[in-house]
């Protein structure tokens, strides 16, 4: 009779593997959920998490909100698109990226050649209540923020579903985002491995 045996090749071990030197990188709107299930993503994952704009604040050595209101939104836009370009070098990682990032063709590009775009797709009741949570957002300073976003939702979701992998983020616990984002991922790139599979090893 065949002895069974364990394979070590873990799901995570397994997608780390698969994923090489690509990043994954998260798309979608503000308070689609980028950075705090990315951070979670990141863990399960074991590689880093790095956050785009935290990248683009610490370049600048100054805020998001200072650098809309110093140097206005193109500039913003263009260190945006550099900061991220950089960082696709130091894969692999999850690299969360700002709400208008993946709208920009160049950085999409980036993305299609260093990494697996992930959509956080949100729904407008969904990203409303989150957004209120935070007021740091300069593109929603405005009389009707709800209308604002919107309005940029009609604008960038054909863009964003231009991603590799879509998930839809609601209100449910993290981990169970995380879980869908792997088994995405695992399909994505062609990763079976159950954990510690039995396997029949056969007798010489
Ligand atoms: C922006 C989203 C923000 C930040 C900037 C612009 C956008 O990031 O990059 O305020 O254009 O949607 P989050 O999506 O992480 O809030």
């Amino acid at each position: 009779m065949p002895d069974m045996v364990t394979t070590d090749v873990s799901p995570k071990t397994a997608l780390v593997a698969a994923l090489g030197r690509r990043s994954i990188v998260l798309v979608g709107m503000m308070g689609a959920g980028k950075s705090s299930v990315g951070r979670r993503l990141a863990v399960r994952l074991d590689i880093p998490f790095v956050d785009a704009d935290t990248q683009i604040e610490e370049a600048a050595h100054m805020t998001i909100p200072d650098i809309f209101e110093r140097f206005g939104e193109g500039e913003f836009r263009a260190l945006e698109r550099r900061v991220i370009a950089r960082r696709l070098d130091h894969g692999p990682q999850v690299l969360a990226t700002g709400g208008g990032a993946f709208i920009n063709p160049d950085t999409r590009t980036a993305i299609s050649r260093n990494g697996i775009s992930l959509w956080l797709n949100a729904d407008l009741d969904v990203l409303l209540r989150r957004v209120k949570r935070r007021s740091d957002r300069p593109l929603l300073k405005t009389d009707d923020p709800g209308e604002t976003l919107r309005r940029l939702m009609e604008e960038r979701y054909p863009v964003y579903a231009e991603a590799d992998i879509i998930i839809h983020s609601r209100d449910v616990p993290h981990d169970k985002i995380v879980d869908e984002i792997v088994a995405s991922l695992c399909g994505h790139l062609g990763v079976t491995a159950p954990a510690r599979a039995p396997q029949a090893e056969r007798s010489p």
